[in-house]
């Protein structure tokens, strides 16, 4: 399975910093932001990795990341994203990378405690599909929140008003090569991004859609609040640990 790390977009909540610099190079902790999710990807076994950027300093991610090699990738690559048009239009640019394999895609600002592994290996003996990886928070109400019944995955609701239920989609998603196509298919959102969410909700339309919850904390790290959390739990106790 490849790897395809998302970090697009212009970062416009946490502007005046991503007025100089793009968001994802941001320290968090001790370390700029983008390495955190290619290290999630290497400790899960995943080392042929897509970083899409986009907005500004697209050079600096060449400069942090370089062959890859230091952070035990083995095979990297690299594309930008013209604009902000949303996660999925982000993700379309993986199509070559893809090859018609497997990929397992991850935000460039999620920040998680524990290695993703098991996850990973339930999804590579799913004969097809997509899975996600779901969160217990406090504040689900900023993310795409699942509607559950009977522990049947129904639909996601992209920023509800009234969650229905507490468990925010993390931004760790695996497909099979089937994504590209339903990417094609998608118009533009009321924010004028193409939604990951509508990706999603095409897989579990099809009945092909797994979830579990993942394990260890989870921050994003796109807000000023978010930031900051995540710098005190990295401080606190690491990411990406087995
Ligand atoms: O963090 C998980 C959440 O991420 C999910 O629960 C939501 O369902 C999903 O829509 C997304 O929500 P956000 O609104 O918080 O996403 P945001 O616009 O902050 O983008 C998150 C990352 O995705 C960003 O750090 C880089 C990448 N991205 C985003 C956009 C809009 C791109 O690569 N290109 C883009 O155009």
């Amino acid at each position: 399975m490849k790897g395809v790390v998302l970090a697009g977009g212009l970062g416009t909540r946490l502007y005046p910093l991503t007025k100089i610099t793009n968001k994802h190079l941001l320290p968090v902790f001790n370390r700029p932001m983008v390495t955190y999710p290619v290290e999630c990807l290497v400790r899960a076994g995943i080392r042929d990795v897509l970083i899409v950027t986009g907005g500004n300093n697209p050079g600096d991610f060449l400069r942090l990341l370089g062959n890859g090699k230091e952070y035990g990738v083995e095979k990297i690559n690299y594309a930008y994203q013209e604009g902000e048009g949303g996660i999925a239009d982000a993700l379309s640019l993986a199509e070559n990378h893809a090859a018609g394999g497997r990929i397992c895609v991850v935000l460039g600002d999620n920040i998680i405690e524990k290695n993703i592994h098991r996850a990973v290996e339930e999804y590579r003996t799913q004969p097809r599909g997509a899975k996600i990886l779901l969160k217990r928070v406090d504040d689900p109400q900023r993310f795409g929140v699942p509607v559950i019944e009977g522990g049947k995955l129904v639909k996601i609701i992209e920023k509800p008003v009234k969650p229905p239920t507490s468990f925010a989609v993390t931004g760790i998603y695996m497909y099979d090569d089937q994504v590209f196509d339903f990417i094609r298919s998608l118009t533009p959102s009321e924010r004028g991004e193409l939604e990951i969410t509508d990706v999603n909700n095409m897989y579990i339309q099809r009945g092909s859609m797994t979830w579990s919850e993942l394990e260890g904390w989870w921050t994003d790290a796109g807000t000023f609040e978010s930031l900051l959390k995540a710098s005190n739990l990295v401080a606190q106790g690491g990411a990406n640990n087995d």
